[in-house]
């Protein structure tokens, strides 16, 4: 694994790369693409060669969620996460946010309002809307620099009729691993207003070095009945493009009623995704280690070099690859700071806006590439902001 060679994915319809001019204007000629939420490095080699072994076979053949793509998952979520699955529980989508949409069509009724804790992953707010239902934005406390629920205010905001809380753990943007007694805190909260919670913990296998993360089955098993976890191995492998996640319900009538939903869309599962899966839960634990310790030397270069800059302040970090800072003691308009990170810095970064409340004077910078980018972009920064130095 080598983590700094650099891959060139322009002119591959890469989103990430490709898309970035039409919506930022920033060139990838000469641009860094920080946006889409996927790495620019290669799979762990079982994972390459899993797909090496389909075209040798040269079969490409409805598929099954074999005992083998299963078991993998199983087995990753005990030895990583201490977490016990059934293989049974699982239920395999065309991503975490389609296994969202879904829990929406089979938990949910048009005009229902659904919670999310904001600023959160712009998705939420999207499918929620596209679906009919209605978002309820609740706002993350900002305490010394770090986002935390605020679960009281949110009991005097709420009026009763919620259906369904949407969170994310790690949190994206903010970087943050829920402590147990935070979860606990939210699944006797979900459990005292009937509200069915959704845990979405694609990041949380990008825990870094000295952090520990603990799913919300392992945190709250007493309210399995009103819990709902999804996760993939997309993010932390990188290999989006399969749009295979996992969607993993221990309730027995909570999952039926799941799989009601998926039948009814007839979704079943993709070749690619099964093989690149089962490949990378069986044989990535080292990758995943090395990727972190990777990832965490761009995290310490690329927050020295954002602090650096007045007015700027890049978030605590304990997981995911997605970096969110704050350029509100910039005194700046946001059309201001963002024309100089896509003008001058040449660097196409998530508008904080998309991600809901809280979100308007940050970016989001995705630092899951090389080294040497991370480097190049610190420098741009620096260089845009000059005159605050
Ligand atoms: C929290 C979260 N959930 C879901 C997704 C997307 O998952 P998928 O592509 O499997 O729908 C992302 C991608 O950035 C994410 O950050």
């Amino acid at each position: 694994m080598n983590f700094d060679e650099i891959i060139d994915c322009r002119g591959t319809n890469a989103t990430k790369w490709d898309k970035m001019e039409r919506l930022y204007g920033v060139s990838p000629d000469d641009g860094i693409a920080m946006w889409v939420a996927d790495m620019d490095f290669h799979p762990p080699q079982a994972a390459l060669d899993a797909v090496t072994a389909l075209n040798e076979r040269g079969m490409y053949t409805y598929h099954m969620d074999d005992e083998g793509y299963l078991g993998a998952i199983s087995s990753w979520m005990h030895r990583r996460h201490g977490w016990t699955v059934d293989p049974s529980w699982i239920s395999t989508t065309h991503g975490v946010v389609n296994g969202i949409g879904l829990c929406l069509a089979a938990f949910t009724e048009p005009g229902d309002k659904i919670v999310l804790f904001t600023p959160v992953y712009h998705a939420f707010a999207r499918v929620i809307k596209a679906a009919g239902r209605q978002v309820v934005e609740c706002p993350l406390a900002l305490i010394d620099g770090v986002y935390h629920m605020d679960l009281e205010a949110y009991a005097d905001q709420l009026d009763g009729s919620e259906k369904m809380v949407i969170f994310c753990s790690p949190h994206n943007p903010g970087g943050r691993i829920w402590t147990v007694g935070e979860q606990r805190d939210l699944a006797r909260f979900c459990a005292d207003r009937d509200l069915l919670l959704i845990a979405d913990e694609i990041h949380h296998d990008l825990i870094y070095p000295g952090h520990t993360h603990t799913p919300m089955p392992v945190a709250a098993p007493e309210i399995a009945d009103r819990l709902i976890m999804t996760t993939a191995p997309s993010k932390v492998f990188n290999i989006a493009g399969n749009h295979t996640a996992q969607v993993i319900i221990s309730d027995h009538a909570l999952r039926r009623k799941f799989q009601g939903a998926l039948h009814a869309m007839s979704i079943s599962s993709n070749i690619v995704g099964i093989n690149m899966t089962r490949a990378s839960y069986d044989h990535g634990d080292d990758w995943v280690d090395a990727l972190m310790v990777y990832l965490d030397e761009n995290r310490r270069i690329f927050s020295d070099g954002i602090n650096a800059i007045p007015g700027l302040e890049f978030m605590p970090m304990q997981a995911t690859y997605l970096s969110w800072v704050d350029f509100s003691d910039t005194g700046m308009a946001k059309a201001e700071f963002i024309e100089r990170v896509q003008k001058r810095a040449r660097i196409a970064a998530s508008h904080g806006e998309t991600f809901g409340l809280g979100g308007d004077s940050y970016l989001r910078f995705n630092i899951g590439t090389q080294r040497a980018r991370i480097v190049e972009a610190v420098a741009r920064m620096q260089d845009a902001f000059a005159d605050l130095q």
